[in-house]
């Protein structure tokens, strides 16, 4: 694991995409404040935001999302990528990151740079987890899914403890530059969702330019969109064969992988871990 992992600040980052070099340039990146940040804990719209982004961020201009790859387009703030884009990048920046909220960068406090927090049902982030882990050659094996409930609610998993994370970011004191939303409300009515990102944005788009960032960016499109799907990834990397990136899209798959004891065990974990929080969760 030592090889497929390295360790930075108590959190696992897959060498493959991270270096030490990468998470320092991280910390050490000046935010401006018309930065556009999604941050979206692995598994929850990490590239549905990728998606999102530059379309609202433009007005709707197809350009980007039809001829960068995501990874290029609204890179990740922790990966290797960004030190050779960041200078090409045209304002305003957009960026996502799954960094929980101790790491991100003094800049980052300093600035007005705008946030959107991603949130999902941690059993169906779970389950998409799983099947990243078994199609993608630069993580460890999950083993079998009991076994990966264990580790995932160990918080053995990459950027740690889903629980940390949201704690993290729900208590962030970043006023309105921050807005949350869950993946489950864009799934349920993406435009609606859109229009909030747009507004909180200070965008004024119209209802027909919504409609079509929202055709672009439902899941059967991106689905057929090689800048989006990772089929540019060799398939020694990302095998979609076993698992494709852009897997089901749906609400709720966990009920089709979780047993009973799997599912109390899980509840009973994050309720403990979230015990003493002020906020509620959409999906308890
Ligand atoms: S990663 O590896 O952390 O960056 O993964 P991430 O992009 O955060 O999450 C992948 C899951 O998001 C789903 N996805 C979408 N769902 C609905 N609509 C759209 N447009 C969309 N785009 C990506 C993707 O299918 C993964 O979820 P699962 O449940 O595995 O299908």
């Amino acid at each position: 694991s030592e090889e497929i992992y390295l360790n930075y600040k108590g959190l696992m980052f897959p060498k493959e995409t991270h270096s030490l070099e990468s998470l320092e340039f991280a910390q050490e990146f000046k935010f401006k404040d018309e930065d556009v940040m999604a941050v979206v804990y692995p598994k929850s719209g990490t590239i549905w935001m990728q998606e999102i982004l530059p379309l609202l961020l433009n007005g709707g201009d197809l350009t980007p999302i039809h001829t960068i790859p995501n990874w290029d387009r609204v890179p990740w703030l922790e990966e290797k990528r960004l030190a050779l884009l960041v200078d090409k990048m045209a304002s305003p920046r957009a960026m996502v990151t799954h960094f929980p909220y101790q790491l991100m960068p003094p800049s980052f406090h300093t600035s007005k740079a705008k946030v959107i927090y991603v949130m999902r049902n941690p059993k169906d982030i779970l389950v998409s987890s799983y099947y990243f882990h078994k199609m993608a050659a630069f993580l460890e094996d999950p083993r079998t899914f009991d076994e990966f409930v264990d580790t995932f609610l160990e918080g053995k998993v990459l950027f740690g403890k889903w629980t940390d994370h949201v704690k993290g970011w729900k208590s962030a004191e970043l006023g309105n530059r921050l807005m949350y939303i869950t993946y489950e409300e864009m799934v349920q009515d993406l435009p609606a969702a859109l229009r909030q990102m747009s507004d909180f944005l200070g965008r004024n788009l119209s209802e027909d330019t919504i409609q079509k960032i929202a055709e672009h960016c439902s899941f059967k499109t991106m689905k057929t969109n090689k800048m989006s799907n990772f089929s540019l990834v060799p398939k020694m990397y990302m095998d979609a064969d076993k698992s494709p990136f852009l897997r089901k899209g749906v609400l709720g798959d966990w009920k089709n992988h979780f047993n009973s004891e799997q599912l109390a065990k899980f509840t009973s974990a994050i309720r403990k871990d979230l015990d003493s929080e002020s906020f509620s969760l959409p999906w308890n």
